[in-house]
């Protein structure tokens, strides 16, 4: 049978970036002899307009059978005032839980074209390509003790940086298995100059990379590597990290690159019986409602989260290469939505138009 995917399109702008992601899996059936069996379904906002939960439970079953689920975005105003419990993100948080998506990543990659974006220098970011791998399911936004409490006269706010020797070795191997598949390289970041948790993070790293003899693990205080993130990021291809660090470590070098239009994640969980990770793909923007209904919205990070399915669920890296060629090759024309509009006198082309360009690159290729 062929290879599922859950399509998940959400809110606001996540319809809209989906379709033309959907437009790309016809076309990898069509042309690539690559079919996939698709089902689509609600999260978010949609899911509580239909049926008043932000993911129905038949939703999640259906998320925990396929092989990788497409997520758009959730969230918009008209569900800002919502009671907590059934808030859109909900629906996110709740996937990532049930799925136990402990391994995030977050691709920092810049097209040539779009070096002029960068907050850096130009010469520092060209070509640049690394990847954070940020556990997510751990650390100090779930440890115990957590609150606030009363301490004498005055209150006290208490989080708990933990970390169990497994939940860092799951973490710390799917980091390996990454350099493993891309130049071999691992920078391990850590405080264990300041943190117990640190320590251990870097003992059992090591630990692990005695099953990965051929990659070049190197450690990292997380200051420096902040620095160095932003001093010469081309040092890097693999950075492993633990949820706090890597949650400022992602977001600073996703500006390394440009729009947020432009960036994907993967989130991965343990193999399931093909052996694959459970993993659900989706941008890293929002549902953009400022945009939504206008056609403006750039597809490219949600077609970059489709082509990180194809290397990571489907084993497909050579037709993950040829999307990100295809991208590649449509911002090398000029080709450009308005947020990445730079550029005078370039007159940007809707959502549709960019998905119709990546087609045309596709056929070419
Ligand atoms: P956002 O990412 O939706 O938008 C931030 C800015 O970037 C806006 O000006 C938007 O127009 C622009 N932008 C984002 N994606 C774009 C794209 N593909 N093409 C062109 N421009 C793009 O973040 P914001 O405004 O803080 O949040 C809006 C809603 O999205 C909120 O309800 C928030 O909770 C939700 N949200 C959902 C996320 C998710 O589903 N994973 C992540 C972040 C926010
Ligand atoms: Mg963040």
């Amino acid at each position: 049978s062929n290879p599922s995917i859950l399509i998940l399109p959400g809110d606001g702008i996540g319809p809209e970036v989906m379709a033309q992601v959907t437009r790309i899996i016809d076309w990898y059936g069509e042309k690539r002899d690559l079919a996939f069996d698709v089902s689509t379904d609600l999260v978010g906002g949609a899911a509580y307009d239909a049926h008043g939960v932000p993911l129905h439970d038949d939703t999640m079953a259906k998320a925990m059978e396929v092989d990788a689920v497409l997520l758009g975005a959730v969230g918009g105003p008209k569900y800002d005032n919502l009671d907590f419990s059934v808030k859109p993100e909900r629906g996110l948080l709740r996937l990532r839980k049930e799925m136990d998506l402990f391994s995030n990543l977050r691709p920092a990659q810049c097209f040539d074209a779009l070096a002029d974006f960068s907050s850096l220098k130009k010469d520092l970011v060209a070509g640049l390509d690394i990847m954070i791998v940020r556990e997510l399911t751990s650390g100090v936004y779930f440890g115990e003790p957590r609150g606030i409490f009363n301490e004498g006269n005055e209150r006290v706010g208490i989080n708990t940086q933990r970390y169990t020797e497994s939940e860092i070795e799951r973490a710390a191997r799917s980091a390996f298995e990454l350099a493993m598949v891309r130049s071999k390289k691992l920078c391990s970041m850590e405080k264990a100059n300041v943190m117990e948790s640190g320590i251990l993070w870097r003992e059992v790293v090591n630990r692990v990379a005695a099953d990965y003899p051929e990659v070049e693990l190197s450690h990292m205080y997380a200051d420096n590597g902040a620095m160095q993130l932003v001093r010469a990021p081309k040092q890097f291809d693999v950075i492993v990290t633990d949820n706090l660090f890597g949650d400022i470590l992602s977001d600073c070098a996703a500006m390394l690159t440009g729009s947020l239009g432009m960036l994907p994640s993967a989130s991965l969980g343990a193999p399931m019986d093909n052996g694959r990770p459970r993993a659900m793909y989706e941008p890293v923007h929002g549902s953009a409602p400022d945009i939504t209904g206008q056609a403006k919205a750039n597809p490219i990070a949600c077609i970059l989260s489709f082509a990180m399915a194809l290397r990571y669920s489907f084993a497909e890296g050579a037709e993950a290469d040829r999307l990100e060629a295809a991208v590649e090759a449509v911002l090398a024309d000029g080709v450009r939505t308005a947020d990445l509009l730079g550029e005078e006198g370039v007159t940007p082309v809707s959502t549709s138009e960019m998905g119709d360009a990546i087609l045309a690159a596709l056929d070419a290729s």
